[in-house]
């Protein structure tokens, strides 16, 4: 039978508690998970891609079918490079599904090999996001609760460089 490899697509700046629990749940469904860190971002990124690749493999290391790699362009040639089949996201909430359901069927238009699955994300981790926990951290509230144990540290010192840097 046909392996079944799926890529997980994102910015991950940084991966969440919410990215997190995705990456859990879909690697339990497919057989090989590659979490796709995108580098050609418009937005700029308060990480660079070698740190969120880095973050990514230090709070995956206990699922052995996921690898991390950092991808630029389509992600939907990303998908095709990888030789998977599936592209995972998980929705929040109804606000995602707009935007969500445009990718995924612009992605099916560009390749019909290439489907998107869609895991509804836990409802403690709902309100969650890399923005959310960016802005917490930049007011020096507590991440724990945002994003994996190993990812706060390094997110304080990184807005604390950045604020020393702006000298605010
Ligand atoms: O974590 P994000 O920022 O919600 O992830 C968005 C991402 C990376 C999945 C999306 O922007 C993407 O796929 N970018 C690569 C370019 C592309 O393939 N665009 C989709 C065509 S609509």
């Amino acid at each position: 039978m046909q392996m079944k490899r799926a890529v997980y697509p994102g910015s991950f700046d940084p991966v969440t508690k919410g990215h997190l629990d995705i990456i859990e749940r879909a690697a339990a469904i497919v057989d090989e998970l590659i979490v796709g860190v995108l580098n050609n971002n418009e937005k700029t990124p308060l990480f660079s891609v070698e740190e969120r690749v880095n973050m990514l493999i230090d709070v995956t290391r206990h699922i052995p079918n996921v690898r991390i790699e950092a991808f630029s362009g389509l992600s939907v040639e990303f998908v095709r490079k990888c030789e998977a089949s599936f592209i995972v996201r998980g929705l929040r909430a109804v606000t995602d599904f707009e935007y969500e359901l445009q990718m995924a069927q612009t992605n099916r238009s560009i390749d019909r090999g290439v489907d998107t699955l869609f895991l509804a994300t836990e409802l403690n981790y709902a309100y969650i996001s890399s923005t959310i926990a960016k802005e917490v951290a930049f007011y020096g509230g507590d991440v724990s609760g945002f994003v994996p144990e190993a990812v706060a540290g390094r997110l304080h010192r990184r807005i604390a460089q950045v604020r020393g840097e702006k000298g605010n």
